[in-house]
């Protein structure tokens, strides 16, 4: 576990190692990713954001907030539905005419929603559950990873992988359950990670369980009623096993930007490592590029993985996803 002011203290060195980073948060609008944004905005000079969400008036809300942190923040907004991979790729396209030769330092992957009613496909043919939390993360990886972000971080479920997945079914176009979209989003997350940092070792990827905290996730997902329930019975009486959420960001934000998690290989670059470990720090997972994480910092794995590993399901599942993705984007151009 890494303590608390550890975190306190690798993020408050952000301002002299990273000053000016440039980021792309998608579902920065509220909740852990809002909270992660104003945390790296606040520890920076001059941070360059793309902030990607799908209504302008939240992200408008979201930059006031940030500058309120720090004036001289950059942020735009860039709209998009993330339940449609065709509207991803405009926004990265965007993201890339933008941002140029500069690069991009980290991308931090926080949209979700919770989904009660059953089977939603979108206009694209995907599972709208899976699209959203796994299927345009995945998207935005694809596409934004030739601008060479040293960090990539999804902020989901890391170390809750569990099984066994329908693999024929990947997409759960006719498996849906609410079970069944949380375990699948969250270890095909994993798997991937694990293939991409082999394919790309100048980029870490860090997919993160944040604690049960409270957000707006609730209330959206449910309506205002069960929201409300939930929000203000349950998770009061739950208080000792939920996290704060200033407590959580700074979490998320030394996942994203301490030399605990590095790339596979740093090549000569060795500032894109991130912050220099505290003293007692280890590096983690041997600095293998793919870190699973739980709440603390701790690296682990549900035991799907090495099972799923042992038949190359990471390869695989990106192959599915790839394919996925690309079937429904021609989709959505043909609508
Ligand atoms: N909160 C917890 O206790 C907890 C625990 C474990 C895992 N998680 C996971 O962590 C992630 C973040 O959760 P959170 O609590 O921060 O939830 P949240 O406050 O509801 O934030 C979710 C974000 O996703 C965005 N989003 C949802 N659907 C979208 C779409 N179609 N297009 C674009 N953006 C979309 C939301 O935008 P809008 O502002 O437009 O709604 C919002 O910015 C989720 O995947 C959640 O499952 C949360």
């Amino acid at each position: 576990m890494v303590g608390l002011p550890l975190v306190h203290a690798s993020n408050a060195l952000l301002g002299t190692t990273i000053p000016s980073p440039s980021a792309v948060f998608v579902g920065g609008t509220s909740g852990i990713g809002l909270a992660t944004l104003k945390a790296l905005v606040s520890h920076t000079k001059t941070p360059c954001i793309y902030l990607i969400g799908r209504k302008e008036s939240a992200g408008k809300e979201a930059i006031d907030q940030c500058q309120q942190q720090n004036a001289n923040a950059q942020i735009v907004f860039l709209k998009a539905d993330c339940s449609l991979i065709g509207e991803v790729d405009a926004a990265c396209m965007r993201v890339k005419e933008m941002v140029g030769d500069r690069g991009l330092d980290f991308l931090v992957l926080s949209t979700g929603y919770l989904n009660l009613e059953g089977m939603i496909e979108t206009k694209e043919g995907l599972n709208r559950e899976l699209a959203v939390t796994y299927y345009s993360r995945m998207r935005f990886i694809s596409q934004l990873l030739p601008l060479r972000p040293s960090h990539i971080l999804s902020i989901l479920g890391g170390t809750k992988e569990d099984g066994p997945l329908i693999t024929s079914d990947l997409g759960l176009k006719k498996n849906h359950t609410f079970f069944n979209a949380a375990k699948h989003g969250i270890t095909m997350t994993s798997l991937a990670f694990e293939h991409l940092a082999s394919t790309h070792p100048d980029t870490a990827f860090v997919h993160a369980f944040p604690a049960t905290v409270k957000t707006g996730l609730f209330t959206k997902s449910f309506g205002w009623l069960v929201g409300l329930f939930l929000d203000w019975i349950v998770l009061p009486l739950l208080r000792p096993l939920t996290t704060p959420l200033e407590e959580v960001a700074a979490r998320q934000l030394f996942h994203l930007t301490s030399a605990r998690y590095p790339p596979a290989d740093l090549g000569e670059r060795n500032e894109r490592a991130g912050v220099t470990r505290p003293v007692g720090v280890d590096v983690a997972n041997a600095g293998k590029g793919w870190y699973l994480l739980d709440p603390k910092g701790e690296c682990g794995e549900g035991k799907v993985v090495e099972e799923m590993r042992s038949e190359e399901w990471p390869r695989k599942v990106w192959e599915h996803t790839t394919a996925s993705s690309n079937e429904a984007a021609i989709k959505g151009k043909k609508e």
